[in-house]
């Protein structure tokens, strides 16, 4: 007997997972069982890339998340509401979930999950983070045999896409995300992608299954590459970096007491293995013991790539239906449900780079480094090479520094008749 799924939504990702399970010649026999028994659309008169039997199309979403011949939901609709209540309503009747919805599951893991252990029912997500990237079952299952103690990501596409045309090209971000949006790159709102909130969405999913703990979002700190210039990428290339927007999760204690994830743009050496990621592709680097590190790198996004991880987990689900036990199996269940103690981005320890606009007069190095040195900042390098009319450019790379102190830095040197203005602040990997 085939297993019969119920797909919610039929946009780009839904129709690439259609496609797939219907052309299963040559991918794993076990597709060939797969029976698309109903699929979930908004309106009945869009034109389709799918071929599938009018009787199988319906507007009653949750006429599928309540029929007792569904096995699997899944949920490819996107959006918070009322993607939350269907997959709830589908768990609450006994049926296995496959989503791609990283916004619902940052937000409601929490709920979602407890309802799935109630349930005995498992929650699938390979597509939230990474696109096509297989990254979720290495986490839970492969790697989860190390202690993790970093998963440092470029998650989002549109923003490794801009930066990495600014770089380049040496543009503005506000000239190259124009272009962008024209050429169907960035969304026409280009808020998730461009303040850093999708990547957050993803890096509170990757930290909770890489430290095995909840991620209550709104401790992920996040800032996006609104602010990024040209200059300051023209900086770190002359000191040997780019910049790339990273999600980074870390265990900052031995216990996982005390993580720090963030998203945020990153001074990252050229040598590291992140900075030749470039256009919109993805890489994950995880790093514990005994392992060291692994990189993950793909497709972030696409109707392919991402039918490709939501038909992963499908094929999951079905050899676990297949498995005739009833005892969940625990490589695929959720198996965290207490919160990590995120600690507040004040606490991070970092180095920083920093672009101070100044007069062009005796002493400005020497009370920027006693500024820095009343709050125990050590400076790495300092360099002074451009002018923007009468001011100096000074630039600056700390060593390790906690962001408080780093700060309080900042606020002293503010306050100096001889600076300006502060245009740039970036951490440095
Ligand atoms: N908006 C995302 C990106 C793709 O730009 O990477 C889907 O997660």
């Amino acid at each position: 007997m085939g297993v019969k799924l119920g797909i919610l939504g039929l946009g780009t990702v839904g129709t690439g997972t259609v496609q797939l399970l219907q052309d299963a010649v040559g991918r794993h026999p076990l597709l060939q069982e797969i029976e698309i028994y109903r699929v979930g659309v908004r309106s009945l008169d869009k034109s389709r890339d799918v071929q599938l039997q009018p009787e199988v199309i319906t507007t009653d979403l949750e006429s599928i998340v309540n029929d007792p011949a569904v096995d699997i939901v899944v949920e490819v609709m996107g959006g918070l509401e009322p993607a939350r209540s269907l997959i709830l309503q589908a768990i609450n009747n006994g049926k296995h979930v496959v989503t791609a919805n990283k916004a619902a599951i940052a937000r409601f893991g929490a709920e979602i999950f407890t309802a799935a252990n109630q349930a005995g029912v498992y929650v699938m997500l390979e597509a939230a983070v990474g696109g096509g990237i297989p990254v979720i079952q290495p986490l839970k299952q492969a790697l989860s045999v190390n202690r993790l103690h970093t998963v440092t990501g470029i998650v989002n596409g549109t923003t490794n896409y801009i930066l990495t045309r600014m770089q380049t090209e040496g543009s503005d971000f506000g000239d190259v995300l124009a272009d962008a949006q024209r050429l169907g790159y960035a969304e026409a709102d280009p808020t998730a992608d461009v303040d850093g909130l999708d990547a957050g969405d993803k890096i509170a999913i990757l930290a909770s299954l890489a430290f095995d703990g909840r991620i209550n979002l709104e401790d992920v700190y996040c800032e996006g590459i609104r602010q990024v210039s040209k200059t300051d990428i023209a900086y770190a290339e002359k000191l040997g970096f780019v910049i790339k927007l990273l999600a980074i999760a870390k265990n900052q204690a031995q216990d996982a007491t005390k993580l720090s994830v963030r998203v945020h743009p990153t001074f990252v050496p050229k040598t590291h293995p992140l900075a030749s990621i470039n256009g919109v592709y993805n890489a994950i680097l995880v790093e514990g013991e005994p392992i060291g590190q692994v990189m993950f790198f793909g497709p972030g996004a696409g109707a392919g790539a991402t039918a490709s991880a939501v038909t992963s987990d499908i094929l999951s689900l079905v050899a676990a239906l297949k498995s005739n036990t009833t005892a969940p199996n625990p490589l695929l269940t959720c198996r965290h449900e207490e919160y990590s103690h995120v600690a507040p981005i004040s606490d991070l320890i970092t180095r920083f780079y920093a672009r101070f606009l100044t007069k062009d007069q005796a002493g400005v190095i020497g009370q920027l480094g006693t500024c820095f040195g009343n709050h125990g900042v050590s400076i790495e390098s300092i360099v002074q090479t451009g002018f923007q009319g009468e001011l100096v450019e000074i630039v600056v790379v700390t060593h390790d520094v906690r962001e408080g102190e780093f700060r309080q830095a900042l606020a002293e040197i503010q306050n100096l008749s001889a600076i300006d203005s502060i245009p740039s602040i970036l951490r440095v990997l």
